[in-house]
């Protein structure tokens, strides 16, 4: 059996498994879905990376564990190698919120996703962007999770494609509305809303939205 990050374990705990098939974007090393089909969570993978040093690297483990006719190996950007509704879960994990938002953005636009299609994500910066993104874009947030892993805090976020674009307040995508998530989560959003406003008081010129949004944050977190 492969071992696998707390991080990475997360997000294969999250799959409402199992799935007929994952599709994990960015793969990099492969341990995601050589970790899924070992365990079950997947009948089937498709494993794709837009650069060919990870995708060989992916190659190399999967081998490693005889999953070669069990994980597919595919080479390009996001999901533009991918059917509509080909995988019925797809991973998005380890990329910036910006770069998230990118692809999914691109798979939209190429009609490259279907109704139903399941996602779990995990942003490592940008993470209000993505929530927003998420929400105006189709995509219905179930729930979300946190874990803590090598000193750091990671979020994971599992939604689904039903084309209903629908409204974020500014706080709930800095929060997060769908699970009440760990208290490290929580601590940590507060240590830097309260550090942000520090600096802003500090500075000559104060952006009285911004204050208004990290006051309403805290608040929000307190009122948890
Ligand atoms: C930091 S690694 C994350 C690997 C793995 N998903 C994880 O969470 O451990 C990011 C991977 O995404 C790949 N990548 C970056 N942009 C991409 C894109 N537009 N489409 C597909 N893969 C991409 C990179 O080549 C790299 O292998």
């Amino acid at each position: 059996m492969v071992e696998i990050s707390p991080r990475l374990s997360m997000m294969a705990s999250l799959v409402d498994g199992p799935a007929r098939c994952l599709g994990d974007v960015g793969t990099d090393h492969g341990y995601l879905p050589v970790f899924c089909v070992q365990q079950g969570v997947c009948n089937r993978a498709i494993a794709s990376d837009i650069n060919e040093g990870p995708l060989t690297r992916a190659e190399k483990n999967i081998r490693a564990y005889g999953l070669l006719d069990r994980i597919e190996l595919r080479l390009c950007s996001g999901l533009s190698g991918y059917q509509p509704g080909e995988c019925d879960w797809t991973s998005i994990c380890g990329m910036g919120g910006h770069l998230i938002c990118d692809i999914l953005q691109a798979a939209l636009d190429a009609k490259g996703i279907a109704v139903g299609q399941s996602f779990v994500i995990s942003p490592h910066t940008n993470e209000e962007q993505v929530r927003r993104f998420l929400c105006e874009n189709g995509f219905r947030v179930l729930r979300e999770a946190a874990c803590e892993d090598a000193g750091h805090i990671y979020l994971g976020i599992v939604c689904v494609y039903d084309g209903v674009s629908r409204e974020i307040s500014k706080v709930d995508a800095v929060v997060g509305c769908s699970t009440i998530l760990p208290p490290y989560y929580y601590d940590n959003l507060v240590r830097k809303a309260r550090k942000r406003l520090a600096g802003l008081a500090a500075g000559s010129r104060s952006d009285d939205l911004e204050v208004a949004l990290l006051q309403d944050v805290i608040r929000k977190v307190e009122s948890l």
